[in-house]
């Protein structure tokens, strides 16, 4: 088993397949110019397929597919074809800003796809171009009706806030997400944009976000009893309809519940979204490595993971990669 000196057991893998994207994400990505790995820098289906196969072995439970954005990658649906075959993963996810979902979704269905995290961040095309730096929120909107269309259920929203800038998105978006019956997540602004700036004064913390929803729905309940090792805390509304939830990453961070690694599209293992260090299987991989070997990078990279990413402490210094080269 992956367990670090903490005493964190690691179960979920965040796989991401590529470093592309068809927009422009101010808080991930830079706006021009964008430094995108070479293909044959890029772990092929087999390698991917390969590495998770050893991870399974060392007690991973879960893999969830990003990016970038994970559905520009040709022909993502035969690699989950070949995941969601394994007998012990036990949950298969992606997250996606839905652009391509209206001709993908039911081919990753038909795949074995059954969980999917759609990003949302507004519902005004305005506010969507001032994030996205692109046009297209009708696009996500399609590809939200087609997911529900071909049969997924229990779709996720994620809504990165920013103040100033989404603030009054919040509430419509959760009228939205209850009359769809579609899991609303506001996630923090975390310090992972290409162009570096993100600052505290940006972030609307989940504490304020959930006054300003109390305002307009009555009081939330908290829901208990879910996996502690997830980072949303979710509320139910007064009226029992749906739920919501907040990834505080900021402000209270759950870094001492985090059974998380990150393999980077280039084959990079990852300890933590905010870590300087990182092990890469893809030389083992090309070198002729054993599983064995694969295995011990992943051993590695968990002994070296801290307690916590520190975002406030005052040394804090941001990770060289920027969201996108990471996998969200
Ligand atoms: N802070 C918080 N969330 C982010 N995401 C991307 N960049 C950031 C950031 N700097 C989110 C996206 C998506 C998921 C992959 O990560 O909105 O929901
Ligand atoms: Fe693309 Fe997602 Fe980054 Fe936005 S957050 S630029 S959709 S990878």
């Amino acid at each position: 088993m992956l367990i670090d000196r903490f005493g964190r057991i690691h179960r979920s893998l965040r796989v991401s397949v590529t470093d592309r994207c068809n927009i422009r994400c101010f808080y991930c990505m830079p706006h021009e110019r964008v430094d995108f790995l070479p293909r044959d820098q890029i772990l092929t289906f087999e390698e991917i397929s390969r590495v998770v196969d050893v991870a399974l072995d060392l007690g991973i439970r879960k893999v969830r597919l990003t990016g970038g954005e994970p559905l520009v990658r040709q022909d993502l649906p035969k690699l989950v074809e070949l995941l969601s075959r394994k007998p012990l993963l036990e949950d298969l996810a992606l997250t996606t800003n839905g652009f391509l979902l209206p001709g993908l979704s039911q081919e990753l269905f038909d795949a074995g796809l059954r969980r999917l995290n759609i990003s949302l961040d507004t519902l005004r095309p305005e506010t969507f171009h001032r994030i996205a730096r692109r046009n297209g929120l009708q696009l996500t909107l399609q590809g939200i009706a087609k997911a529900i269309e071909v049969g997924f259920t229990n779709i996720r929203i994620n809504a990165v806030t920013i103040r100033g800038i989404n603030e009054d998105d919040i509430v419509p978006l959760a009228h939205f997400c209850r009359q769809h019956d579609l899991l609303l997540r506001f996630i923090e602004f975390m310090p992972l944009d290409a162009e570096n700036n993100w600052e505290h004064l940006l972030v609307l913390s989940g504490a304020e976000l959930r006054r300003r929803l109390e305002a307009e729905f009555g009081p939330l309940v908290p829901v208990d009893g879910i996996d502690p090792s997830q980072p949303a805390r979710d509320f139910a509304y007064a009226d029992g309809r749906q739920r919501v939830g907040f990834i505080n990453s900021v402000t209270e961070p759950f870094c001492s519940a985090c059974d998380r690694l990150r393999l980077t599209a280039e084959g990079c293992l990852r300890n933590c979204l905010f870590g300087h260090d990182e092990w890469s299987v893809r030389e083992v991989l090309r070198a002729g490595g054993s599983d064995a070997e694969i295995a011990e990078q992943f051993r590695q990279c968990v002994q070296h993971k801290k307690p916590g990413h520190g975002i406030d402490q005052p040394d804090f210094l941001r990770p060289r990669r920027a969201m996108y080269q990471i996998g969200g």
